[in-house]
């Protein structure tokens, strides 16, 4: 028998910062000030990512590139490896990314690319909550309720067939 599927997700789309909550605003500038820590000698295009976890605490990261080209790794990547780290029970519950050119901050919203997708998907899995994600670029910010949205049929622990807890 063959059986079809729809995979659809909402989210909420902000024309200025202005209208984003007090909390979420926070975090988009936090990112935003994260991404100008960025090294980024070669693509020149910073990217800052801002967690926020349970407890309230933000935590930053940015783009590291390397002559090595792979050896580099991304805002999100940094910002969610340094927050399990330190924090390891404090869960994050938001994350919010910027990316800025050499003219400065994006236009549009710069999303998470696949590999990040994947490290924060396994975070949500982890922890057992939703990370909501908070893409802001100068003329448009998009909020959606959680990675999960961002990568449908994801391969997860599951997959491997053993628990690692
Ligand atoms: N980059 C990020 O840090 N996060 C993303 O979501 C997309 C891409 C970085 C990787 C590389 O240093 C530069 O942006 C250009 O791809």
């Amino acid at each position: 028998m063959i059986k079809t599927g729809n995979i659809s997700f909402s989210y909420i789309e902000f024309d200025t910062t202005d209208e984003l909550e007090p909390g979420d605003l926070k975090l988009v500038k936090a990112a935003r000030e994260s991404a100008l820590n960025a090294y980024a000698p070669y693509s020149k295009f910073r990217v800052g990512a801002a967690v926020l976890l349970a407890s309230g605490k933000i935590i930053r990261g940015a783009n590291v590139e390397n002559a090595a080209f792979p050896s580099g790794i991304c805002a999100e990547r940094n910002a969610i490896s340094n927050s399990i780290s330190n924090h390891f029970n404090d869960n994050p519950v938001a994350i919010s990314i910027a990316g800025m050119t050499e003219n400065g901050l994006t236009d549009n919203p710069v999303t998470p690319c696949g590999n990040c997708r994947q490290v924060l998907a396994e975070e949500e899995a982890r922890t057992g909550n939703k990370i909501k994600i908070i893409l802001s670029g100068k003329n448009k910010t998009i909020i959606i309720e959680s990675i999960g949205c961002l990568l449908p049929l994801q391969f997860d622990k599951n997959n491997l067939k053993i628990d690692l807890r």
